[in-house]
């Protein structure tokens, strides 16, 4: 059985992921709260420095966490998402191709919310700052859910828990991945 486990996700990766669901989670919490100001501007900054280093990670990190192994176009995306209809859905041992699309947007607008936060605290751009950083902070509290519930239908179609992928880094190898 261990023999066909495989290391996808390396250890700064499940950190990375972890530390950004427990900040994005709490600078959301603590928005509202002009007591807790200091709290929300610290945790926002701590995703965009979370974010930063995934960047680079995703230029020098091993093979599963590098964007190349997870760069999927148009066409890779409507191949996979018409290939869960049928009875064989495409598996992957990396993000699969819609995962990154939810991925790609979260990293977006987690540095859209970092910047306009940033904006707003030292009184750049005025009302519409503010609009706008409230709203890249919603889009990505919703595209959240919408991460999580892929999350849960990708784990039952697939029969494998990625869930627990993300915390001990291992997946098990399919039949369509020899070697
Ligand atoms: C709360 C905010 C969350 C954010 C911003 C977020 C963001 C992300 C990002 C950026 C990745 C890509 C990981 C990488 O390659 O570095 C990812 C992957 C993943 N996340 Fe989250 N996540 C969140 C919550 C959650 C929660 C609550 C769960 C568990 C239920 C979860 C489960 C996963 C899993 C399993 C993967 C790997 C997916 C795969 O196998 O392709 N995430 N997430
Ligand atoms: C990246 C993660 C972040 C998230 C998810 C987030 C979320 C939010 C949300 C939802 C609000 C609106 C609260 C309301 O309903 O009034 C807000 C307000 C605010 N945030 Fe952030 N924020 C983040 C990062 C930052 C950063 C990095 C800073 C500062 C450097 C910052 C500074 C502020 C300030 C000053 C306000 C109050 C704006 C006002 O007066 O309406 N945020 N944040």
């Amino acid at each position: 059985m261990e023999k066909s486990m495989i290391r996808v996700w390396d250890l700064p990766v499940r950190i990375f992921h972890w530390l950004l669901v427990l900040s994005f989670t709490g600078a959301f919490v603590t928005a509202e709260s002009e007591r807790l100001r200091d709290v929300h501007v610290v945790l926002g900054y701590t995703v965009l420095g979370l974010l930063a280093f995934r960047l680079v990670w995703a230029v020098v990190g091993t093979r599963y966490a590098r964007l190349s192994s997870f760069a999927f176009g148009p066409r890779a995306l409507a191949d996979y998402l018409r290939s869960l209809l049928t009875t064989r859905p495409r598996h992957y041992l990396g993000h699969n191709p819609a995962g990154s699309w939810v991925i790609y947007l979260l990293v977006l607008l987690g540095i859209t919310a970092g910047a306009t936060g940033y904006a707003t605290y030292n009184d750049i751009g005025g009302e519409w700052m503010e609009d706008l950083h409230e709203g890249a902070a919603n889009a990505m509290l919703t595209l959240v859910f919408v991460h999580v519930a892929g999350v849960i239908v990708s784990s039952l179609l697939h029969r494998e828990n990625l869930v627990k992928s993300m915390v001990t880094g291992y997946k098990l190898r399919h039949d369509e991945h020899p070697g």
